[in-house]
């Protein structure tokens, strides 16, 4: 596929980054997912989860959360829905999926472009700046200041990277995106391109989402047939080598020049000093999808939808313990325990012991604060986190000893090891949630000073988001399960 297409092309790395990797040279044949979602839903298919567990490659995660446990030979199509006023994301995906760019265009896809390429650049940042936009990756920064910063750059050459990564597990939002909707993300990468003055594009896509990666290739070619690439700006597609960490924005840019991909320090930040040393916008697939909706009805259309200061819609991917799994459109400010009761239609068995909304590195949400609404902010008021969107319920036939465990295995697992906190922290926090959960005894007050100084450490001093929100994590469990805490801890 490779050497036919021009657009798709392996990660070139150097040799010394090669032992980063976990899934390179390798293939997904045979694979069994290792997620947190496929954890929570484990007693479903035991058999399935012994084969995810013995393996000597862990992969986090397949993208099929929603029928967990899941194995990358088995694939179904999620139930999707949007639960909006306006539906920005989804029409081409509950349709089944539109992958030839005719049919995009007969739906209306396309116009955008035009209409953006007919305004002057400035006026394609002020709407992104008016529609209150902010990216859907996780962090939440607003796309219109990226966009202003990258644009005021002079540079002779300026990039554009989409962040196709998705590796939370327990999110697939981005993988039916690109799967069902390619030409949304491309053309959503030209106004990109076309406001910011970027000159050359990449998506890096996760090797975890073959079909994304057949898809874009064909959908890419048929773009440079239709003259969308080529001339101002060209989009290409690099598939990564399996790391949870080269989704943080900066090892990712480490991953496209072939280094290792360890996190960058910040300033300068990456619109003045990116890909190769040059201005770079990132941004996630979700993010990117919303604006041709955007351009088409309008900044205002788009920022009537949500609520206080998270406009718009977002994407949940609901896990596989819901009655009804899938992917839905949600205007921001539902509630979660609508997105519980109304969405999921509550759990398939069990007691609800808590929902994870953000991914791993997102708090729990216990029962009594599912009362709380859906928004940055919000979520953040109570310790946790919007995320990616990636909602994982949990019930109460899986300790809660044994989630944290499993969190800290991940996170120890897919540390870049440039802090030591979060190098040699994590493994430890790992084995000691696992000596809780294994049963081998309550910890001990050396242990407890042990875990509290490690938090306190991840907390203060890692270098990204990952040991940050390891520690997150760990406090929101403290704080919204103080009975299981001190049970465990003291
Ligand atoms: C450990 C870690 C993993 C991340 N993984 C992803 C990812 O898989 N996909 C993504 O879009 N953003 C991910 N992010 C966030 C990116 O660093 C970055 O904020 C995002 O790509 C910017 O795009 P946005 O503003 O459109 O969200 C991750 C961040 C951290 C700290
Ligand atoms: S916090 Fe962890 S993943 Fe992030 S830079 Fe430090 S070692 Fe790497």
């Amino acid at each position: 596929m490779f050497a036919r297409n021009t657009h798709m092309k392996p990660l070139q790395r150097h040799v010394a980054a090669s032992s980063f990797y976990h899934l390179a040279g390798k293939t997904l044949d045979g694979c069994a997912c290792n997620g947190l979602a496929c954890f929570a839903a484990r007693a479903d298919d035991p058999v399935r989860w012994a084969t995810a567990s013995r393996q000597a490659v862990p992969v986090y995660c397949l993208g099929k959360c929603y029928a967990s446990p899941a194995d990358a030979d088995h694939d179904v199509r999620p139930y999707v829905a949007s639960h909006s006023r306006g539906s920005v994301l989804l029409e081409n995906v509950r349709h089944g999926g539109v992958r030839a760019l005719a049919e995009y265009q007969r739906r209306g896809g396309g116009a955008a472009r035009l209409a953006a390429l007919a305004m002057a650049p400035a006026d394609v940042v002020r709407l992104v700046q008016a529609s209150q936009l902010r990216g859907r990756g996780g962090a939440g920064f607003p796309a219109g200041r990226k966009w202003q910063a990258m644009a005021a750059q002079a540079a002779p050459r300026k990039y554009l990277v989409v962040n196709a990564d998705e590796g939370d597990p327990g999110a697939f939002s981005d993988r039916f995106l690109l799967e069902d909707d390619p030409f949304r993300l491309i053309e959503a990468a030209i106004i990109a391109a076309h406001a910011t003055g970027a000159t050359h594009g990449y998506i890096y896509l996760r090797k975890e989402y073959p079909a994304a990666a057949a898809v874009l290739a064909r959908a890419l070619d048929e773009a440079r047939a239709a003259r969308w690439l080529g001339a101002a700006f060209d989009l290409e597609c690099v598939i990564g080598e399996g790391s949870y960490l080269c989704g943080e924005e900066t090892a990712l840019l480490n991953a496209l020049e072939g280094r290792r991909p360890e996190v960058r320090l910040r300033p300068p930040q990456l619109t003045e000093c990116g890909l190769y040393g040059l201005p770079t916008l990132v941004q996630n697939v979700e993010t990117l999808c919303a604006v041709p909706w955007i351009v088409a009805n309008g900044a205002h259309a788009y920022a009537a939808l949500g609520f206080s200061q998270s406009r718009g819609t977002k994407l949940l991917s609901l896990n596989s313990l819901f009655n009804r799994p899938g992917l839905y459109e949600v205007e921001f400010g539902m509630p979660l325990a609508a997105v519980v009761d109304e969405l999921g239609l509550g759990l398939r068995r069990g007691r609800l012991a808590g929902v994870m909304v953000g991914g791993p590195l997102a708090g729990i949400v216990p029962p009594p604060l599912l009362g709380t609404r859906l928004g940055y902010e919000e979520m953040q008021a109570i310790g946790c986190a919007v995320g990616h969107g990636g909602v994982i319920a949990f019930a109460d036939d899986t300790p809660l000893a044994a989630i944290v465990a499993e969190v800290f295995r991940f996170g120890a697992r897919e540390s870049c090891g440039k802090c030591t906190p979060c190098h040699l922290g994590t493994p430890r926090l790992a084995a000691l949630f696992g000596a809780v959960q294994s049963g081998t005894g309550r910890a001990g007050t050396g242990e407890m000073a042990q875990c509290d100084a490690l938090l306190d450490a991840l907390e203060a001093t890692s270098l990204c988001g990952h040991g940050r929100g390891l520690a997150e994590f760990a406090r929101a469990v403290q704080l919204h399960y103080p009975g299981e805490w001190s049970a465990w801890l003291g």
